[in-house]
C-alpha cells in the first residue's frame, strides 16, 4: 500500500454494488468520496451510520466532468478511484447503444483524462459480457473477447484504455471482470437498488412477493441443459471483498493487475435460480416462458484461477445463500 492514507473517489458508489464497496471501505478506514449522479440511486441505500460517517462525503454529480473530477481528486487527495458508475442493463444496451457509448466508455474517457497526470491508481468494474457468446464452457481471462452487446463493447473499450494509458502515462489499473453479482450485505439494511429493476434474482422475488404480475423467462431453447440460460452468480459480499484485494495490489507499485474474472465457477440456469428463490421466500414464483432476450449469451461462467493467485481470493457462497440475502433486503424496502 502506499505510504499516504487510503483515499478513494467511488464513482457509482450510492448503487447497488458501488454502495456495498463504501460500506466495507468506510469499516477498513478509508476516506471516501462518492461521486454519483444519483440517476439510478440514491444515498436513502446507505444505513444511516454510514450516511453520518464522518469520513464519507457524496457529491452529486458527472464523472465525464472533468473540472468537477480534477477538483474532487485534488481536495480529498484521492489514491485511487473506484469506478462503479455505469449503465448496467445488457438488454436495453442493444436497443439503445449511444447510452452506453456515452456513458460507460466517453465518460470514463474523460475520467480517466481528468486524473492521467495524477498519482491515482484505477480499479474498474469490468463485466463478463466482453467475452459475448463464447464457446468456451469456463471462461478464463485469455478467452477471447467478442461482445454481443454495447454494454459489453462499452467495458471492453474501457479495458483497452487502461491498457493503453498504462503503458503511455504509467496507470497502475485493474479490470474486475464481474459475472452475475448478486445477494446483499446479511445484515438487511443494503439493497439492490435498479429503477426499473431488470435483474434475475430481484425480479423473481417481486413476482414471488405479488409486487409484479409474473416473471418472464427470456427463452428455453438456449442449448443449455434444461434450455434456460446458465450464469455465474458471485454474492456481492465476497465480490466487495475482492476490489479491497485487488486494491491493494493496484496501489503497489511493482506489478501491474490488469484484468480479473470475478465469479465462483459455478454455472446455475434460470430455473434453477427460481427454485433458490421460492426456497428463499417460501412461495412459488409464476412465470413464464417468453422469447430469447436479444444480447444474452447461452453461458457464462468463470475461471477465478487468477483472482485466486493474485488476489487470494476464493468465493465459497451459493445461490441459496444469494437468494436469502436478496429476499431479506428486498423485504426491507418499499414495493
Ligand atoms: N432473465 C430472465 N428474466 C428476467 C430477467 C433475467 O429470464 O426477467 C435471465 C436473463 O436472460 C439472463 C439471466 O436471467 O440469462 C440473468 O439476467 P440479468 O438481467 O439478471 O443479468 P445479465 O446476465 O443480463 O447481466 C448481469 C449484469 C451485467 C453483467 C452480466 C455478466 O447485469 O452487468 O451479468 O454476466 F455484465
Amino acid at each position: 500500500m502506499n505510504q499516504r492514507r487510503r483515499s478513494l473517489l467511488v464513482t457509482g458508489g450510492a448503487g447497488f454494488i458501488g454502495s456495498h464497496f463504501v460500506r466495507i471501505a468506510l469499516e477498513i478506514g478509508s476516506k471516501v468520496v462518492v461521486l454519483d449522479d444519483l440517476s439510478q440511486s440514491s444515498a436513502r441505500g446507505y444505513p444511516m451510520w454510514m450516511r453520518a460517517h464522518h469520513e464519507l462525503s457524496i457529491v452529486r454529480g458527472d464523472i465525464g466532468d472533468k473540472r468537477l473530477v480534477r477538483r474532487l481528486a485534488r481536495e480529498y487527495e484521492t489514491t485511487a478511484i473506484v469506478h462503479f458508475a455505469a449503465k448496467t442493463c445488457v438488454g436495453e444496451s442493444v436497443t439503445n447503444p449511444g447510452l452506453y457509448f456515452d456513458h460507460n466508455l466517453l465518460r470514463t474517457h474523460a475520467l480517466l483524462e481528468a486524473v492521467r497526470d495524477l498519482p491515482i491508481a484505477f480499479l474498474f468494474s469490468s463485466s463478463a459480457a466482453v467475452y459475448g457468446a463464447p464457446a468456451g464452457a469456463i471462461l478464463s481471462e485469455s478467452e477471447r473477447t467478442e461482445p454481443i452487446s454495447a454494454y459489453g463493447m462499452s467495458k471492453l473499450g474501457v479495458e483497452h484504455a487502461l491498457d493503453a494509458y498504462g503503458i503511455a502515462h504509467g496507470l497502475r489499473w485493474g479490470a474486475l471482470r464481474y459475472f452475475n453479482v448478486a445477494g446483499a450485505h446479511p445484515d438487511g439494511t443494503m439493497r439492490e437498488n435498479h429503477t426499473p429493476e431488470t435483474h434475475l434474482i430481484p425480479s423473481a422475488i417481486d413476482a414471488a412477493l405479488g409486487r409484479r404480475e409474473q416473471l418472464v423467462v427470456f427463452g428455453d431453447d438456449h442449448g443449455t441443459p434444461d434450455g434456460t440460460c446458465v450464469r455465474d452468480y458471485v454474492h456481492v459480499m465476497e465480490l466487495v471483498e475482492a476490489h479491497v484485494r485487488a486494491l491493494e495490489v493496484v496501489e503497489d507499485q511493482s506489478s501491474q493487475l490488469g484484468v480479473v474474472n470475478l465469479g465462483s465457477g459455478h454455472g446455475t440456469s434460470v430455473l434453477e435460480v427460481i427454485q433458490a428463490v421460492e426456497r428463499a421466500v417460501g412461495r412459488l414464483v409464476p412465470y413464464s416462458i417468453g422469447e430469447r432476450r436479444p444480447g444474452d449469451p447461452a453461458r457464462l461462467v468463470a475461471d477465478f484461477g487468477l483472482a485466486k493467485e493474485k488476489l487470494g481470493w476464493l468465493p465459497s457462497m451459493n445461490i441459496n445463500a444469494m437468494a436469502v440475502d436478496a429476499f431479506r433486503s428486498r423485504m426491507n424496502q418499499e414495493p
